[in-house]
């Protein structure tokens, strides 16, 4: 374990799992939980609570990839989306987009999921990754310039292109290790969370029937 400048404990490796239809809740939660500024910066424009709703509405969970991390309370931190290119002229190009809470950042999340989604990308044989944002976000054009990106500046926003090299064996591999990882994490997460809700209501049981039998005495 490492620690972050809060001294919270930031795993050495961070269980991040690929997310299916039945955590569209979850990641609407997430997004509608980003400020006004946030929304700019991951959207590229002022995400009304609507939009938010519609955009995870027609997330296409067989089109693309959703990768996301999970704190203790089962409450996602961190969500990135791959977008798959749907012009066949450009098969092989794909967009990546994240976010973070503010309260979970400069942990190294958000370049862990970049660095998620980069491997998944090359295992399913996309060799151009797309970042766009804007030129006033710093974290985000550092992670892309960190990882090799071509940065373009246009005014006020920024295109990242990212060329991918080919799979290997290892990055086949190194994904089918993190994503059994991130799935036992989730599922232990999940373990501890419904035992913390069943003590929860064991307490809540044990104060009504005290207050009943306080009542019935006085
Ligand atoms: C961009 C974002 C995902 C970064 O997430 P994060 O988990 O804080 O990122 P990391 O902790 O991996 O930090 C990445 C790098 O940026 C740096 N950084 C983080 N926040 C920074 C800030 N506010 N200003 C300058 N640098 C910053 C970190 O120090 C780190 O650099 P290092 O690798 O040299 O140490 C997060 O800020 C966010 O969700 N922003 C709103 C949505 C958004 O902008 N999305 C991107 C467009 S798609």
């Amino acid at each position: 374990m490492g620690t972050d400048h809060d001294s919270t404990p930031v795993p050495v490796l961070v269980p991040i799992r690929s997310l299916g239809p039945a955590h569209r809740a979850r990641i609407v939660a997430h997004l509608l939980a980003l400020n006004a500024d946030d929304r700019y910066l991951r959207f590229g424009y002022m995400a009304t609570d609507e939009q938010i709703r519609r955009y995870v509405a027609d997330l296409d969970f067989d089109r693309d990839d959703i990768f996301g991390i999970y704190n203790r309370k089962l409450e996602l931190i961190a969500v990135a989306h791959l977008a798959f290119s749907r012009d066949p002229e450009a098969s092989q190009c794909a967009e990546f987009g994240v976010s973070v809470l503010q309260k979970a950042r400069g942990r190294g999340y958000g370049s862990r999921l970049f660095e998620r989604a980069t491997i998944h990308a090359r295992n399913d044989g996309v060799d151009l990754l797309f970042i766009h944002a804007l030129s006033e976000n710093t974290a985000m054009l550092k992670i892309a310039r960190k990882a090799g990106a071509k940065l373009e500046r246009f005014g006020t926003e920024t295109e990242a292109h990212l060329r991918l090299p080919p799979a290997t064996l290892d990055t086949r591999m190194s994904e089918l290790v993190v994503e059994h990882f991130a799935q036992t994490d989730y599922r232990l997460k999940q373990q501890v969370k419904s035992f913390w809700d069943f003590l929860a209501g064991v307490q809540e049981t044990r104060q009504g029937v005290r207050a009943a039998r306080h009542k019935s005495a006085s």
